[in-house]
This record gives C-alpha cells, structure tokens and sequence, in this order.
C-alpha cells in the first residue's frame, strides 16, 4: 500500500521519480505527489493517478538532482490534493513520503498541537514530519538523531524518506514493516518500495531490514540501525530484467500476466523437475527435509488468492503425503491465539512477500516456536526474510493487481513440495510419483492450449458483462478453483460473485438461482465428477444459466449446460492449474467489456501492507 520513490545524484530527479511512480502505481493510486529542492523546497501533488500529477506539472520547472515521490493508498484521510504526500513541516524545511501506518499518530498529534503545531492535512504522516521538526528543533542535534528519536517513539509501520532543505544531497530513510530497496548507482542513489523504479539505473541493491536507517549524504551513504550501531549491508545484485515489468504490447498487465504462464510455470519448474531423471528438488526444502516429513500437522496461512492456492495444497498435501493440513487466513490466525504444537509445520504464501497479516501470522507461529516455510515470489521481500526457509516461485514481477501468473506458480511449488514430502514419507507408489511428475511437467503446454480459448471466453464474457450477481460451484481440488474465479470476477468487474463447493449450493445459494444467474461449474473429468453433473441438474432444474468448464471430450455435460469450455485433460490433482485459466480470462474481459480499470481495481492495492 503507497509506493515510494527517492533520488539523490547528477541526473533530473523529477523524470526518475515520475516513472518509478507509474511503475508503482500498483501500490496505490488514488493520490500522487512528488517534493523537488528546486529553487526551495516545493511539494507538488494532486488527487488521482500519477498521469494527473505529470499533467498538473507540465509547465512547471522541475530542475533538481534530488526528490522524493509518492503514489498513494489512503489510510487515514481522504483521497484528495491536501492529505497526498510528500507532507511538510510546519516551518516547510523537511519534507517526508510515507508507506505505513502510525498506530499513536492520535496522541502524538494531540501534544504537538498542544504545543502549537498546526496540521493541513489528515494525515498520521504529517504527524510523523512534525514530531521528527520537534525534536530536531528542541535539541541540539542532526536531523538523522532526530528521526532515530522519532523512530523509537512511534507505533506501527513505515518506509520513509526525508528531504532537507537546508542540505540538498541529503535523503535520510528507514523502515519498520513496510518494504524499501536502496540502490547504488555511480555518485547516484535511488529508494524505492521495490525494485523496479531502480532497475534501469543500477542492480546494485541493498534490502533494507527492519529498523535500519539509511543516510545519504554527499556522494555517499550509511546504515545504522535504530539503536545506532553501524551495519554492514549486503549488496544484491538484482537479475530483474526491464521487459519484465513492461506491458510488451499487451493492452493490460493482466492480459499478460495470464499469457505469461505457460513460461511462469515452466520457470518454476526449471531446475527443479526432470520427470524423465525422476528428478525433483526444491532446493529450499531438501535442507529441511525431516522436519517437515516428520511433522504432525502441516499449517498454511495466507490472504486471498495465495490463500487459495493453500486451499489446493491443503487437498494434495493431505491426498500425497497423509499429513493433516489446515488453511487459516492469516488475519484471523494471528489474532485467535492458535495451537501451535513443536512437531507443526507452518507454510506461509504470499506473492509479494509484504502482506502484513501474513507476516504479523508468522511473527506469532515463530514466537511459538514453528518451523516456517515461506513460497513467495518476491525475492528479497520481508516474508521471503521472516521464515527459516522457503521455495521462491519465479513467476517474474506481477503488476496487475488482480493476481493470475502467481496463483499457478503457487500451486505448482506446493505441489512439488508434496510430491517430494510423499516421496520421502513413502505415501506414494514409485508409479503414481513418476506418472504425477511427467504430467506436472506437461503442464505448461496444457496451459498454453487452455489460453487458445480466449475467443471463446470473449463470446461468453460478453454475457456475463450486464449481470450482477454470479455463482462459482466447483468439488475436491476445484472447488478452490471457483473460489479464485469468483475473486477474479468480482475485484475487476465489480460483479457480486460467490464460490461455493457445489455440494453445498442446496445449503442456501440454490435460492439465488434464476434464469439471471450465470452459474460457472468446474466440472472436470475427475473423481467428483459425477456428482457435479447432478449439481448441474440441480441448477438447470432452477433456469440458471450454466457455463461448464470441462475436459476436451466431455459429451454429457455439454448436453446439458449453455455453454462449455473444454481444457485439457490432466491429473486430477494438478487440474486447478489449468481449470483456472479460463475463469481468468473470462473474469479479464468481463472487466474490459464493463469499462474497468482492470489493472487498478477501485480501492484495491497490490501489497497489503496494513493489516
Ligand atoms: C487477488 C489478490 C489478493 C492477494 C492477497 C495476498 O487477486 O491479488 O487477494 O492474493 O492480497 O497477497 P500476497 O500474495 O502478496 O500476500
């Protein structure tokens, strides 16, 4: 939530800033603002996306080697031109950007005004700036003793950056829960929430930890820790490549991220599964081996789609490897002070490795002494960090916010874990572990054939476009699957849509069934599968409009529902990988069709970085 962008060095600051804040408009976008030191401290910002700011700025003149930049999520305070940062001080000398939330900004802010401070906008970060003035004012100190002072009285999270007037080559930074990438350029450098405003200047960078301030200043920087003590940092060398975080002629990030996946999974699989060697290795996992064959129970915790794709390992873990799975959102997890026994397993998934909730889960199930398991794609990230070990999933960057390519790589490490969990547990015949491997490999082409769908889904979204409402049933391993199609339909379409396991649509939602109803059945060649095609009776006895995701071949369900679409057949254990690719297509073009912003859905954001 809010993407930050800094630079200090030799070239114009303000195109630096300006493009690393399109490239982190995921972040946030209802506000946009950026601070330049040209001719004085100026802040210019303004309501709407970062294209309303550049337009707002078209005649200005923005000469500066330095400047702060930020694309809002608002927290605390309307979207509007006043509470979008940078935010100043009440003498207008400092100027901060910040992604986060201060929990005590209510007492904080009581006593500076008690103490004549006076605020403009609504904001916790403004109070943040005015608390750090009055300390730097109050004692005879540097500005970074100011901000560490500052730092050690706040409650919550954040990513800042500060600006000085008085010392134009100075960025002071740090965070605590909210995530931040310093980059080293030649007598240049960058800040930024992630990566990808950096990448094409330098692939030098520095994660910053918790806790650690970072001081630029004259050509040169430092990090020291809040407690003062001077850190080493550990300089990445980032192999992101440019096209990567690029639309490549796509109309949508989405678009190609959903196209993206025959590659996606093929790159998870990469070194990892040879099915003609019999060869299987998730290098994160080997390592910890025992711990995690001999647990008694294995836990996932996990938000929205990645929480999903833990629904699916909850079915294959427990189907492969016979050990006893649950799936906690980790919002509730953290706050119900779960069991958490010595011999359990926790599994944490997160795209972007920043999900608060997720990583507030995982701070909770350490300090009871779990072994945590972390399946992020953002290498680096603080989820990545926060667990003893972990299997990345190298989908590549995911800028849509409505997550696609990161679901099947998720899915597709989890299911390399059970495989080789099972193996080692020797809860899986030698012919069922090679037949399960071959056609895990076979999955990319199967996906890649699912996409040639797409006129089809074009035909059948165009009738979903005008309804309100939609029902995704689904049984055993696709029921997660119609979950994920009815998060899809309703995050870019703004289409009201539930998912239910089809068995328990006769437990209440079969009342919403009328001849309005787009219902979309997963009714893939499986174990349910006859069950599902009574349920799809059921439904047809009710007027409700079927469309029957189903395997290439399938009659029966084709004489009976208004529309099919026929994806390639594989394991049953492995279907959600490619049974999914339609309900995101379809969910894509419904959107399109509605006129939606597809890639920045209204309130949302990519990174959940508030609890
Ligand atoms: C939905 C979506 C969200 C995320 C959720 C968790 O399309 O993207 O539901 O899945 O916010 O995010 P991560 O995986 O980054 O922890």
């Amino acid at each position: 939530m809010c993407g930050i962008v800094a630079y200090v060095g030799h070239r114009q600051a303000y195109p630096i800033i300006l493009k690393g804040l399109k490239r982190l408009e995921y972040r946030g976008y209802d506000s946009a603002g950026i601070a330049l030191l040209n001719g004085g401290l100026n802040v210019y910002k303004k309501r709407g996306k970062v294209a309303d700011l550049e337009n707002h700025l078209a005649d200005e003149s923005l000469n500066s080697t330095i400047g702060i930049g930020h694309t809002r999520w608002a927290t605390h305070g309307e979207p509007n031109d006043i509470n979008a940062h940078p935010h100043y001080s009440s003498d207008e000398k400092l100027a901060i950007i910040h992604n986060g939330i201060i929990e005590n900004y209510a007492s904080l802010k009581k006593e500076l005004e008690d103490r004549g401070h006076v605020f403009r906008s609504q904001t916790d970060s403004e109070v943040f700036i005015h608390f750090i003035e009055d300390i730097y004012n109050n004692n005879d100190i540097e500005l970074e003793e100011a901000v560490r002072i500052a730092l050690s009285k706040v409650i919550g999270a954040y990513a800042i950056v500060i600006m000085d007037s008085s010392e134009p080559d100075k960025l002071i930074a740090a965070r605590k829960g909210s995530p931040m990438v310093f980059g080293i350029g030649e007598n240049e450098f960058f800040i930024a929430s992630d990566a990808t405003p950096i990448i094409e200047y330098t692939n030098k960078v520095v994660y910053l930890n918790d806790y650690e301030i970072v001081v630029v200043k004259g050509g040169e920087f430092s990090i020291k820790s809040i407690e003062n003590e001077v850190m080493t940092p550990y300089i990445h060398e980032l192999d992101l490549k440019l096209e990567s975080i690029e639309k490549g002629g796509f109309d949508h990030f989405m678009l190609k991220e959903i196209y993206e996946q025959p590659r996606s999974i093929a790159d998870c699989l990469r070194g990892r599964l040879v099915s003609s060697q019999g060869h299987l290795v998730l290098g994160g996992l080997i390592e910890h081996m025992n711990k995690i064959v001999n647990a008694d129970r294995i836990m996932i915790v996990a938000c929205g789609t990645s929480w999903h794709a833990g629904l699916v390992a909850e079915y294959v873990i427990e189907e492969l490897t016979r050990i006893p799975v649950e799936v906690e959102y980790a919002s509730e997890f953290r706050y119900r002070n779960p069991i958490i026994r010595e011999n359990d397993v926790v599994i944490a998934i997160s795209q972007s490795g920043e999900t608060a909730d997720t990583l507030a889960a995982i701070e909770l199930a350490k300090s009871k002494g779990a072994f945590i398991f972390g399946v992020c794609n953002v290498v680096g990230s603080s989820i990545a960090r926060a667990t003893h070990a972990g299997a990345y999933t190298h989908a590549g960057p995911e800028i849509g916010v409505a997550s696609t390519k990161a679901f099947t790589a998720q899915v597709t490490v989890l299911t390399m874990m059970a495989l080789m969990i099972a193996e080692k547990r020797g809860t899986i015949s030698a012919s069922t572990f090679h037949a399960i491997l071959a056609d895990l490999e076979s999955i990319p082409q199967k996906v890649e054939r699912a996409l040639k769908l797409d006129g089809q889904i074009k035909a059948i979204a165009e009738m979903v476009a005008s309804s309100n409402n939609a029902l995704y049933l689904g049984r055993g391993y696709n029921f997660p699957v119609a979950l994920e199609g009815a998060l899809k339909l309703k995050e870019i379409s703004y289409i009201h849509a539930e998912g239910y396991p089809a068995a328990e649509m006769k437990h209440g939602p079969i009342a919403l069934i009328d001849e309005e109803m787009p219902v979309f059945v997963i009714a893939t060649h499986d174990s349910g599968y006859e069950k599902i095609v009574s349920n799809i009776q059921e439904v047809k006895a009710r007027k409700g409009k079927v469309i029957a995701v189903v395997t290439e071949g399938d009659t029966l369900v084709q004489s009976m529902a208004d529309y099919t679409i026929q994806v390639p057949d594989t394991n049953e254990i492995l279907m959600p990988l490619v049974s999914v690719i339609p309900l995101q297509l379809l969910s894509y073009h419904v959107a399109v069709i509605r006129g939606c912003n597809v890639d920045q859905p209204r309130n949302l954001a990519k990174s959940v970085t508030v609890e």
